[in-house]
């Protein structure tokens, strides 16, 4: 009986994967992570400089994080709360800001989600997400600050998820 069951549940499961799939089954070889949309997060509960996260990252296979979207922003913010952390974003020796994961380009008319008073570049010329001191009563809500890269904070991972 308990064999049947079995063999029952292999083939159901042969039959899934067989039928013409509407969405690509993705996976996420390393853990912990977690699967968002695509992409394996992986949460550094270490406290790095940004340099430090990002080799961190990439000896994972994997890069700081992009937050290029509003959808990504939001989400990471719900899974790091008040948790202060490094993401992929710095500004380079020419002035401009560039994603650590080639080839995207920091878009400046493009999302961002700054503090207010940011970016300010006599504070450094690295980004880190931060939840402001807020008078009791208002919503804490992280946002984005230039922070000196030799400060060391947890940070964020990512990398696309392997199509299975
Ligand atoms: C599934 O993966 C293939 C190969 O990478 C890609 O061409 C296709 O667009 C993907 N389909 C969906 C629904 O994501
Ligand atoms: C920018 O940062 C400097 C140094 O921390 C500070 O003195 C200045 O008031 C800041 N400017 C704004 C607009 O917040």
């Amino acid at each position: 009986m308990l064999v049947q069951g079995a063999s029952f549940v292999f083939l159901a499961l042969f039959a899934v994967i067989n039928a013409q799939p509407l969405k690509n089954i993705t996976t996420c070889p390393d853990s912990p992570h977690i699967l968002h949309d695509g992409i394996c997060y992986t949460f550094g509960f270490v406290s790095l400089t940004w340099q430090e996260a990002k080799a961190r990252c990439q000896s994972n296979g994997a890069n700081l994080i992009s937050i290029r979207d509003i959808k990504v922003g939001t989400w990471i913010k719900e899974v790091t709360g008040t948790v202060p952390f490094w993401f992929g974003l710095r500004r380079s020796g020419n002035g401009n800001f560039a994603w650590t994961e080639a080839p995207h380009k920091f878009d400046t008319d493009g999302f961002s989600d700054w503090a207010s008073g940011e970016p300010n570049f006599s504070t450094g010329s690295c980004v880190s997400m931060f939840t402001p001191l807020v008078e009791s009563g208002s919503m804490l809500r992280s946002v984005w600050k230039m922070t000196p890269c030799n400060e060391k904070l947890n940070f964020v991972c990512g990398k696309p998820a392997d199509i299975a």
